[in-house]
């Protein structure tokens, strides 16, 4: 079995690192500084750090000895992100971006007692765990009712959900999603939503780099009370999660909704938070603060060329009427070709490594088969490529779409393209350039 197991290791490093192209949007590609900080901490790897923080995010209380150095990982890791968002409140410990939303959506539905919550319908974008068929429904018993969705512009319509939310008063109200192209209506929805008693919730999970970055929408100043988000999609971290807010000390709702969250935390939902991942994920932050503006600005950039390349070729790209993407990905409607099973096997097959995906329209029931591709271009981002580049991919995937060559012809080509990309970009190329480059 001994052999098996490197095998199977050293075939997964070798495809998915070396061979093919990851248009995946919900991962990340961290900086080999950012690696070898992970490989550095051995010991913290299996250690424990159960206990208390403040209302700054900080440890307080810990129930363990040994804590001498475990604090102050802590407390960096804290500052370093709040710091980068602008926060004053954070949590570091959830694992990951699903933990985030259970102890956001618990925290605030205690405070306000109320179980209905207005969310983006999951075939337009929103993950399963805003969902009643998700955690949010099975796991903390909330009711959840659809926020207006324009399928044209790709986004929730703000006319629509003020209506909702006004008819509904829910205790919550999300923003964010998966699939997910276009800045939400936070500053449009948030007023209305305290108008109704409720806290608006933003889940960065996928943009939280952009955000980070300055090229998104900037959820907290526009709005929203509390921000949830993986650590390890378009934010270059390690896999983890983070729970963020601006707690006014005078805002005793504020205060009252962050203890309830940081409670939902610990004792409720984490006991070990992989502590192992925390100093990873501060030089990640650090490095965002470097150069987060000029990935994020070539994140965008690439993802929009995609777009319209795609679009000029024949291919159905959604959103046209806004550019097709101010993120990170785009959606495409491959029906004309097979639907998105059939058209993500195909590019498997041809190193091109992306996920089928429900559009708007597509029936609940299509979840095996929807009709659609989400493509995201972080990752080939911080590889290198630009707008030219990624006309040169997408000539690869209309081959693949159109059937102009088998996939397993077209493979070579994909993995000779990746091969000219070897390097990661926006970040630090070890410990020591990352200490030396800041002067320290
Ligand atoms: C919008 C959104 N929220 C939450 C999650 C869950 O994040 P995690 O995989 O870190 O649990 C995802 C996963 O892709 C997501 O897309």
């Amino acid at each position: 079995m001994i052999r098996e197991l490197v095998d199977v290791v050293n075939g997964h490093e070798q495809w998915r690192g070396e061979e093919t192209i990851n248009l995946i949007a919900s991962e990340g590609c961290p900086s080999p500084a950012v690696h070898e900080m992970y490989d550095r901490c051995h010991d913290l790897w299996h250690r424990y750090a159960e206990g208390m923080n403040d209302l700054d995010g900080f440890p307080t209380m810990r129930f363990y000895q040994g804590q001498r150095f475990i604090g102050p990982i802590e407390r960096l890791a804290a500052q370093a992100l709040k710091d980068l968002l602008g926060a004053s409140f954070i949590d570091v410990r959830p694992v990951s971006g699903c933990i985030a939303n259970m102890c956001t959506f618990r925290g605030l539905s205690r405070v306000t007692g109320n179980l209905r919550m207005v969310v983006a319908p999951v075939n337009y974008g929103a993950h399963i765990s805003h969902d009643r068929h998700g955690l949010a429904g099975h796991v903390l018993g909330l009711e959840t009712v659809d926020h207006g969705f324009n399928v044209e512009e790709m986004n929730i319509d703000p006319d629509e959900s003020a209506k909702i939310i006004r008819k509904v008063e829910p205790g919550i109200v999300t923003f964010g999603g998966s699939l997910f192209q276009f800045p939400h209506p936070v500053r449009e929805l948030a007023d209305v939503v305290r108008e109704v008693g409720g806290f608006v919730m933003y889940d960065a999970a996928h943009v939280l780099g952009l955000i980070a970055g300055g090229q998104f929408q900037d959820p907290l100043r526009e709005g929203a009370d509390f921000m949830t988000a993986s650590t390890h999609k378009t934010f270059p971290g390690p896999q983890g999660a983070i729970i963020i807010a601006n707690v006014d000390p005078d805002d005793e709702r504020m205060r009252k909704a962050a203890r309830k969250v940081q409670h939902s935390v610990f004792p409720i939902s984490v006991s070990n938070h992989h502590i192992r991942r925390l100093p990873a994920l501060t030089l990640a932050a650090l490095e965002m603060r470097e150069f987060g503006k000029a990935f994020a600005a070539q994140t965008v950039r690439n993802a929009q060329r995609a777009g319209e390349y795609l679009n000029e070729n024949g291919i159905k790209v959604l959103g046209e009427a806004k550019g097709f993407t101010r993120s990170h990905q785009i959606a495409v409607d491959v029906q004309a070709h097979g639907g998105g099973k059939a058209v993500a096997e195909a590019m498997e097959r041809a190193n091109i490594i992306l996920n089928m995906n429900m559009l708007p329209y597509d029936d609940p029931k299509a979840v095996f088969d929807p009709s659609g591709l989400r493509i995201g271009f972080q990752e080939v981002t911080r590889r290198g490529f630009k707008e030219g580049d990624i006309e040169e991919l997408c000539d690869l995937i209309i081959d693949v779409l159109l059937a102009h060559r088998k996939p397993e012809e077209i493979a070579p080509d994909v993995s000779a393209l990746r091969a000219r990309f070897p390097d990661i970009h926006y970040g630090f190329g070890s410990v020591d350039d990352a200490l030396e480059r800041m002067g320290q």
